[in-house]
């Protein structure tokens, strides 16, 4: 469980005490604050006075610094209210936003809520993607995906209201040390590639499938956090921010979005896939450096050490998939999420990935042409190559043996009429 989840009690970065805000104006020192507050704590007084008496009796602060004091706190609290929904405790914090767990009172029930920063909220080009890909996710409606309820605005901040999850996420369990079975780890590979094959076919991707973005139930059902959650517009920008996080988004980042392509597709989430697959079931990630950049250098360009070299008891079928899903080549992860799907479902089931095996022929068959690269580009075109070339390879072999075979009977029958032979 992350360091996160246990702050209950801290509920918004701009919750600020009269005392903290005396301090942080220069009004007065953090002694005078903590002899006053002592003061309080200790004082006799049937009708206790309020902090700010104390200060003004106490001649740390003025009348007039109190008043103006308690109006920054109202404004400040104001602006952490959000319509409709009594703010409970944060739940946590990642790269982009602080999550709260909350009470949406017309429903009474209890959600999260992610405020976006300041640095985000003011920036219309990402709030303006942030409402359509949360409305297109609050029609998304599958068990596997944290379900998108609300997006607004209040006091400058803009919000995303979702399902509240009481568990916590795969990151979690890896960053305990854990290194998943090959049937559990296939088992919320399948409940992920099951949620992205849903949103995939309603248009929406994903961009940062990662073990943060996994939680786990307490009945170990796998939903897929941050699905319509709009990804700033350049993830290498967003992946750098990551910098000294032991589990980043460098580590799951698929190379078109390193290259900073902008159609980015579906690709992607199963490269962020495959890197979590493989993440957990080695306990290590794909690739690792001494900066994000590094890592995603590796990304581009190092060849994957195959998951089956790392954990000798892993089946040849996981290794296969994983490499396939971690294909450099986008157009090589698998035609669709469905097909990924086909495989994942006959591992499990301990029978042979065929569409793995197909594309991983087709790698070695491209390999060996010096057409390759072209190939590489043209996967239709690999694929019919493919198709093609074992036909004509059995004409051939045919035609050598009917050659071979009417050679023999002519050299026989020469030998027949040869006076003597
Ligand atoms: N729907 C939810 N229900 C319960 N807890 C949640 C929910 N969504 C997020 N959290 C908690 O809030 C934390 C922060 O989530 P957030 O999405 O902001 O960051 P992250 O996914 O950890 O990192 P990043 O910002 O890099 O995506 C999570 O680690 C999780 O513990
Ligand atoms: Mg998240």
């Amino acid at each position: 469980m992350s360091e996160d989840r246990n702050n209950q009690s801290d509920l918004s970065p701009l919750e600020t005490g009269l005392g903290s805000l005396a301090v942080k104006q220069g009004l007065a020192t953090s002694e005078d604050v903590q002899e006053c507050l002592d003061y309080q704590k200790h004082s006799s007084d049937p009708n206790q006075r309020s902090l700010g008496d104390i200060f003004v009796e106490r001649g740390v602060l003025t009348q007039r610094q109190v008043l103006r004091l308690r109006q920054v706190i109202e404004q400040q609290k104001r602006h952490q209210e959000i319509p409709g929904y009594e703010l409970l405790g944060k739940l946590g914090s990642g790269a982009m936003a602080t999550v709260f767990k909350a009470r949406q009172l017309s429903l009474d029930r209890t959600v999260a809520i992610k405020v976006l920063p300041r640095r985000l909220s003011e920036n219309p080009e990402y709030v303006a993607r942030f409402y359509e890909e949360g409305k297109a996710a609050g029609r998304l409606n599958h068990p596997n995906i944290v379900q998108a309820i609300d997006v607004g605005q209040a006091g400058g901040y803009h919000y995303f209201v979702m399902e509240y999850d009481d568990g916590h996420t795969v990151f979690d369990e890896l960053a305990d040390g854990k290194v998943f079975s090959e049937s559990e780890a296939l088992d919320i590979t399948i409940q992920i590639a099951e949620a992205l094959n849903h949103a995939h076919q309603a248009g929406l991707i994903h961009r940062d499938v990662k073990p943060k973005n996994i939680m786990l139930t307490r009945d170990r059902v796998a939903k897929l956090a941050d699905m319509g959650l709009a990804r700033e517009a350049d993830d290498m920008e967003a992946a750098k921010r990551e910098r000294g996080r032991a589990f980043g988004t460098p580590y799951y980042i698929s190379p078109e979005q390193i290259r900073g392509k902008t159609d980015v597709g579906f690709q992607a989430d199963i490269y962020g896939l495959g890197a979590t697959f493989y993440h957990m079931v080695t306990g290590r990630v794909p690739f690792e450096g001494e900066t994000p950049a590094a890592v995603m250098h590796k990304h581009l360009k190092e060849p994957l050490v195959p998951p089956d070299h790392l954990n000798t008891s892993l089946s040849a079928g996981v290794g296969e998939v994983i490499e396939v899903m971690m294909d450099k080549e986008a157009h090589h992860r698998y035609a669709s999420t469905a097909d990924l799907l086909l495989d994942l479902r006959a591992v499990q089931r301990g029978e042979p990935p065929l569409q793995a095996r197909q594309v991983i022929a087709g790698d070695v068959l491209s390999g060996l042409t010096s057409e390759a690269p072209a190939l590489r580009d043209h996967p239709q075109a690999a694929e019919a190559r493919i198709e093609a070339s074992v036909p004509t390879l059995w004409m051939t072999v045919t035609i050598l043996l009917a050659a071979a075979l009417a050679l023999s009977i002519l050299l026989n029958v020469v030998q027949a009429l040869t006076p003597g032979g």
